[in-house]
């Protein structure tokens, strides 16, 4: 049986049953039980087993050690505020590198992300040393130079429009000059400006047809960088490593992505050379509906 309630621990509380958004517990005349659905219906988001003050509710594949206990100590809503102010995205890094135990709680925190449909957060790969993230750049550049002279010739411009739709096309046209400027300033100084020197990369991907596939790695990322500002790192999104690495088969091998996997969106990190004074609150065009 890979779930069951402990009917010796249940105290009939019907916590797990307010739980659960599938209603897949039921708690009447007894203590909780599955009902017969529960195979097919759970999504394992594991709210029955947080919410159980009697830890009574077990399903195999949700372990114990998955629910750490929670100990009311959380950063009120001003502390939080001021995290949030500090974060900047850094593009100028100490040349130090990120230590091991500062990622793994990055990915501590990746971990308790919400997921479109319950169960794990999608895959992230840890390119760790600057060494190894720098030999990303020179051919992720040519990409760019490639791309470029596409978007720029008159034979080819047609033909992206058609395999990016119209939209996508238009918005990539304004980031177009951006994207020659870059190349033009890494062809004349060598200095990378697609991961600024950062001493690590996340890059946070998903399988083919996984429901959240096109948000999940992100909200991913949104939390690592919390995560990363949080411990004194500095960190980037950066989007413009993605399609290079989608785009090359023996880069995603050689990074141990699988070959169907979708890079989303990538995170650099790193230790700031620069301390900020100030934060920024951007205007946020909320419509409000009462
Ligand atoms: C989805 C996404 C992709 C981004 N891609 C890049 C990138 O490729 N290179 C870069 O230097 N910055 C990139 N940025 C960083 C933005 O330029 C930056 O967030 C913005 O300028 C605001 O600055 P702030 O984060 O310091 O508030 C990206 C940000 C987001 C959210
Ligand atoms: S893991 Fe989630 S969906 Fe599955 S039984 Fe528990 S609360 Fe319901
Ligand atoms: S939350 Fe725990 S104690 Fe309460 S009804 Fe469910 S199994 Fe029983």
């Amino acid at each position: 049986m890979t779930r069951s309630v402990d009917v010796k621990r249940c105290v009939r509380c019907g916590r797990c049953v307010t739980s659960c958004p599938m209603g897949i517990l039921k708690c009447k005349e007894g203590p909780a039980a599955f009902t017969s659905d529960a195979e097919d219906l759970c999504i394992y988001c594991g709210h029955c087993i947080a919410a159980c003050p009697e830890d009574a509710v077990c399903i195999a594949e949700l372990p114990a050690e998955m629910f750490p206990t929670l100990h009311g100590a959380a950063a009120n809503i001003g502390q939080l505020q001021e995290l949030f102010d500090g974060r900047r995205s850094i593009r100028e890094f100490e040349e130090r590198p990120v230590e091991r135990e500062k990622i793994e709680r990055i990915l501590t925190a990746v971990a308790t992300t919400p997921v479109a449909c319950g169960g794990n957060p999608p895959p992230v790969t840890v390119i760790n040393g600057r060494e190894r993230v720098a030999k990303l750049i020179p051919p992720m550049m040519e990409f760019y130079r490639k791309f470029s002279k596409g978007m720029t010739s008159p034979l080819f411009r047609p033909l992206f429009r058609l395999m990016m739709g119209k939209h996508m096309f238009k918005a990539m046209s304004e980031f177009m000059p951006m994207v020659t400027r870059m190349v033009e300033y890494y062809d004349a100084t060598g200095n990378d400006c697609m991961t600024w020197g950062a001493p690590s990369l996340l890059l946070f991907h998903t399988p083919p047809g996984s429901v959240g596939a096109t948000f999940d790695p992100v909200i991913c990322c949104t939390y690592a960088m919390i995560a990363a500002h949080a411990q004194g790192l500095g960190t980037t999104m950066i989007g413009m490593a993605p399609p290079f690495i989608n785009k090359n088969p023996c880069v995603k091998k050689e990074l141990g992505i699988p070959a169907g996997n979708n890079v989303l969106i990538s995170l650099i990190v790193g230790y700031p050379t620069l301390r900020y004074s100030r934060g920024i609150r951007r205007t946020v065009a909320a419509n409000w509906v009462e």
